[in-house]
């Protein structure tokens, strides 16, 4: 048997299981969210590129730094590796990464005259393209000495991404990883920002489905092999009450002006749970 029809009878088989759950009720994913093996192939190269970039973010961030050293360090790594930086022109975004800092909650712009501080958290979120494929991963950095009650929040941040992971599995649902999450940061009297989630990602860089990182289990849609999308919760240490900076349109903010932490991986949902695939 060749290679594709070994794969043509794991799709039909698996198309199977799907009409059953539909027939129950069921949201299922459209055959578009279900990648073939050559697409997981593409994605898994530049989720390579993806974290090799964040990894060089890792050695060279500190004190003193502007996040627009971090913009170019990103950029120029990229290209040099054959690839394009996704958020670049993306909805008109001005630069190759976003950079969230403190009360930043996601989509921070960098700048020359945004400088990180002693004590300073901040997120990088790093997407590429590379050969047309998409990936997405972001990770929080500690600048020096961080307040303890901080330093909590980015680690229970991360937490939540990890039980988020371990809560996605084959015919499971999406609903199974926002219960873990929710139930996880609330646990610690944190709040998860629902306006924002993790999304479908490979042939664009935003596809279906949302990812909401609230949820109750068994709902929502089902989780079959072959899915590839982000978990990306973004936790506040204080009221989950957010705002866009009227300035640029882009930064969301904290409206209590408390500290915002996230992580985030691309994940694959394979025949026994999920497989991180990005850093
Ligand atoms: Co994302």
């Amino acid at each position: 048997m060749s290679f594709s029809e070994a794969e043509a009878m794991k799709m039909a088989d698996i198309e199977q299981k799907m009409k059953a759950y539909k027939a129950k009720g069921y949201r299922v994913p459209s055959r578009k969210m279900i990648k073939t093996e050559a697409q997981i192939e593409g994605i898994r190269r530049s989720a390579a590129v993806n974290t090799a970039i964040l990894d060089l973010v890792a050695q060279h961030i500190r004190a003193g730094m502007s996040t627009e050293e971090i913009n170019v360090l990103v950029h120029n790594y990229t290209v040099e590796h054959g690839a394009i930086p996704a958020p670049l022109n993306f909805e008109g975004f001005p630069k190759s990464v976003c950079t969230s800092v403190n009360d930043e909650v996601c989509h921070g712009i960098p700048a020359k005259d945004v400088i990180l501080h002693n004590g300073d958290i901040i997120n990088v979120d790093v997407s590429t393209i590379l050969d047309g494929y998409f990936s997405d991963a972001s990770r929080m950095f500690m600048i020096g000495e961080v307040n303890p009650e901080v330093k909590k929040l980015v680690q229970v941040a991360r937490e939540c991404l990890e039980k988020g992971v371990q809560a996605a599995r084959p015919w499971g649902f999406l609903g199974d990883i926002g219960a873990v999450v929710q139930e996880h940061a609330e646990k610690n009297g944190y709040s998860v920002v629902r306006e924002f989630g993790g999304h479908g990602v490979g042939i664009k860089f935003h596809e279906a489905p949302f990812v909401s990182h609230i949820g109750c289990r068994g709902t929502g849609m089902l989780l079959v092999p072959g899915m590839i999308f982000t978990i990306e919760p973004i936790i506040n240490m204080g009221s989950r009450k957010i705002y866009i900076d009227a300035d640029n349109d882009w930064t969301v903010l904290t409206d209590d002006g408390k500290p915002s932490a996230q992580w985030e991986y691309t994940v694959l949902i394979t025949e026994t749970g999920a497989e991180i695939i990005t850093g």
